[in-house]
């Protein structure tokens, strides 16, 4: 037998799977299971009448482009497009700023490659999004967390945390964050905070990795557009590097977000992006370019909104009957997530063999700790479940509650194996 450990890699050898994408392995033993765990959009929410007559078009044979090898920076038409929707957000862009991604997660892993050597240091917020992590640890980065307020990231302890390790001789390179409705935590970052943040890394001359996916999806006690306003739209010294995707919005199966920076940047970024796969999906592309030309996305994101605004509430009610004050949380104001806390002496990783055992799961909060030692939290997800299931998850959770406090007090090995049922 040969032994592949010999050919690995160090990074390959560091790597670890997604605590979410773990929890797909569960879904797949058992049938009923009800899943809070993966950030997945509503299927009952996408355009598939919508989608279904535009690939008829495109697949017509009449444009070659859609399945051919396009250009490394994305089909123009769309950069148009993501030009217009960006003016939107206030942010002025052009092509040149430009790359469209497989997904924001290609848009991170291109950052991490383009701009992290073994042992630089990347701050983030604590706590962030597991695929931020696994991609900047992927190429050697440590991550040092920052902790979050009701607002968002403690701007002092953002200081304090950077003058330490400089002073340690440790370089920084960049801040990554997630401030509207962040995931996990549903946490949208106070416009004072962002301002603050783009004049801080201006005067420590650092970059700012800025990741938006959930920004059009707020609910309506947002009644501001500027709580939303992307740091990018402000930054006058071109510290953003500004993420966002069509993934939560239109599909994520069109792996289709990009990547906005300054243009010397994004050189780099086309050059490491041509490593990487060439070019995106003709098909994704230009599937999104209509959507969005036909006004698809214009007519989606309003339906999208209370979409997920009624789910959340139904999560929140049917989390608030069942489990009796088991869990707190602070009501996302948009998003996909619900980050709740246990009440000692439960926590989120040692229940969830109770939860798997009775049918739900969710994504255990030290996950998404750089430093791993948290782990009073869990997120629930409330964006794909039908309502019917979120309350029926709700109440297996309750129940998963109820068994791991009986097992507390009366010590018996946890079920192992989900029912079948
Ligand atoms: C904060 C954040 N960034 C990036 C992504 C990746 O999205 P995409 O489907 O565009 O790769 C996600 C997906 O859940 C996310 O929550």
């Amino acid at each position: 037998m040969t032994n592949f450990d010999q050919f690995l890699s160090a990074a390959a050898e560091s790597m670890r799977e997604s605590a979410i994408r773990k929890m797909g392995s569960v879904l797949a033993a058992s049938r009923d299971v009800v899943s809070f765990a993966p950030g997945y959009p509503s299927e009952a929410a996408f355009a598939w009448d919508e989608f279904r007559t535009i690939a008829d078009d495109l697949l017509s044979g009449r444009r070659e482009s859609v399945l051919q090898y396009g250009a490394t920076r994305g089909y123009r038409p769309l950069l148009e497009v993501i030009v217009d929707l960006m003016s939107k957000r206030a942010i002025e862009t052009s092509h040149e700023r430009l790359v469209v991604t497989s997904g924001s997660q290609q848009g991170l892993d291109i950052v991490g490659r383009v701009l992290l050597n073994p042992g630089d240091v990347v701050l983030v917020e604590l706590p962030s999004y597991t695929g931020a992590i696994a991609a900047f640890r992927a190429v050697g980065a440590e991550l040092v967390g920052v902790r979050q307020d009701a607002d968002g990231y403690d701007l002092d302890a953002l200081s304090s945390t950077l003058a330490r390790l400089r002073s340690d001789g440790r370089r920084v390179k960049f801040f990554y964050t997630v401030p509207n409705f962040q995931n996990p935590t549903g946490l949208l970052v106070s416009l004072a905070k962002r301002l603050s943040l783009l004049e801080w890394a201006e005067r420590h001359d650092l970059l700012i990795v800025e990741d938006d996916p959930y920004r059009d999806l707020y609910f309506s006690d947002v009644t501001r557009e500027a709580e939303t306003r992307p740091l990018a739209a402000d930054d006058g010294h071109d510290r953003v590097i500004y993420l966002s995707s069509f993934s939560k919005t239109l599909a994520p199966g069109f792996r289709v977000a990009w990547l906005n920076a300054a243009p010397a940047l994004v050189e780099r970024f086309e050059i490491a992006k041509q490593a990487a796969d060439l070019c995106n999906s003709g098909l994704g592309q230009q599937m999104v370019n209509e959507a969005c030309r036909r006004g698809v996305l214009e007519r989606q994101l309003p339906r999208l909104r209370t979409h997920y605004q009624e789910k959340r509430d139904i999560m929140v009610r049917a989390l608030t009957e069942t489990l009796g004050g088991a869990l707190t949380w602070e009501l996302p104001r948009g998003g996909f997530f619900v980050w709740a806390r246990l009440r000692e002496p439960l926590d989120g990783d040692s229940l969830l063999p109770f939860a798997v055992a009775r049918g739900v799961i969710y994504v255990m909060g030290s996950a998404f700790f750089v430093s791993g030692q948290e782990r009073q939290y869990i997120r629930l997800s409330f964006s794909s479940p039908s309502p019917d299931r979120i309350r029926e998850g709700a109440r297996r959770l309750a129940d998963a509650i109820s068994d791991a406090r009986a097992e507390r007090t009366a010590p018996a090995s946890p079920p192992a194996e989900p029912p079948s049922r």
